[in-house]
């Protein structure tokens, strides 16, 4: 094999994959970061490096996500491990964690759930910026309750309890001041299925029947039993749910109902508060 260099892996792979994603590859392979490969793109490859970099060209040439490719993802400035078996952390989400974060300041030993912890994401994350909350995160899936223990250890977090049950099944008549959430929601049977990453992601992790609502109405339906007077749900749903959830939310008795915007100019959280009118 001849020698090549950085730049000329970089310029040989962008004919099958986007040159980002050909850089977050390298990054990897040589355990550097972006401002390396720029620096020194006159560098040499070994044999080893040119193979495990056009190994896994040709993995993302065929749609695997980069994410499962380097077993991470960046979410809110954290570094999250990520495998096939969670969801992987959307840039959109990060706007429910900005709403949570909203509701209580960092002096206050707020009690908050999540709903679906994935990954754990949004747990941790919350409980990185308020370290003195005390933080439930459920997941029905045992895989991905092991990858979020991996990452509330790789992240140092210690005041988050992470729980493998379905929904609210292991709560008991626990109480919590804000519950959160981002179930699946997609339809079942969508061709939305069938395209770029989410072919590669569990369906467990996406799909909640035949509209998608099945979690959210389940999930808003409980979370009364749940939450104290006056505490808050918000939840994740999908571009053309808000009108739906606020609907359900106003049902079981939710005030200060609203739909927020994500960056994309989409309603992408709803949310309320218990007993608030
Ligand atoms: C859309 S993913 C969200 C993952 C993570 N919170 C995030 O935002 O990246 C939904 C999660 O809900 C979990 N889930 C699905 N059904 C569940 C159930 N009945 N009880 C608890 N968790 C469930 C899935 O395993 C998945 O991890």
């Amino acid at each position: 094999m001849l020698p090549i260099t950085i730049l000329e892996a970089l310029h040989q792979a962008r004919q099958d994959i986007d040159d980002i994603d050909a850089r977050m590859l390298l990054q990897d392979v040589l355990s550097v970061n972006g401002a390396y490969l720029i620096a020194h793109s006159g560098q040499e490859l070994t044999p080893g490096q040119v193979k495990s970099f056009r190994l896994l060209a040709m993995r993302r040439a065929q749609g695997e996500p980069v994410a499962y490719l380097i077993g991470k993802r960046e979410f809110y400035s954290l570094d999250f491990t990520v495998t096939p078996e969670v969801l992987i952390p959307r840039p959109e989400t990060e706007l429910l964690v900005d709403l949570a974060l909203a509701q209580f300041p960092l002096d206050l030993a707020c009690k908050v759930l999540d709903l679906g912890t994935g990954s754990g994401a949004i747990a941790l994350t919350i409980a990185r910026h308020r370290p003195l909350a005390h933080i439930t995160a459920v997941d029905v899936s045992a895989e991905a309750v092991a990858v979020a223990r991996l990452n509330a250890a790789q992240l140092n977090v210690a005041n988050v309890r992470i729980i493998e049950a379905d929904w609210f099944e292991a709560l008991g008549g626990e109480r919590f001041d804000l519950i959160v959430s981002n179930p699946p929601y997609v339809a079942e049977g969508t061709a939305y299925l069938s395209r770029g990453d989410l072919r590669f992601e569990p369906r467990i992790a996406l799909c909640a029947g035949g509209d998608g609502l099945d979690c959210i109405r389940s999930i808003i339906a409980s979370v009364p039993g749940y939450l104290n007077d006056g505490g808050a749900l918000l939840l994740e749903h999908g571009y053309d749910q808000a009108q739906t959830c606020r609907d359900l939310l106003s049902e079981a008795g939710f005030g200060g109902i609203f739909s927020c915007p994500d960056l994309a100019g989409i309603m992408r959280v709803s949310g309320g508060r218990l007993g608030v009118s």
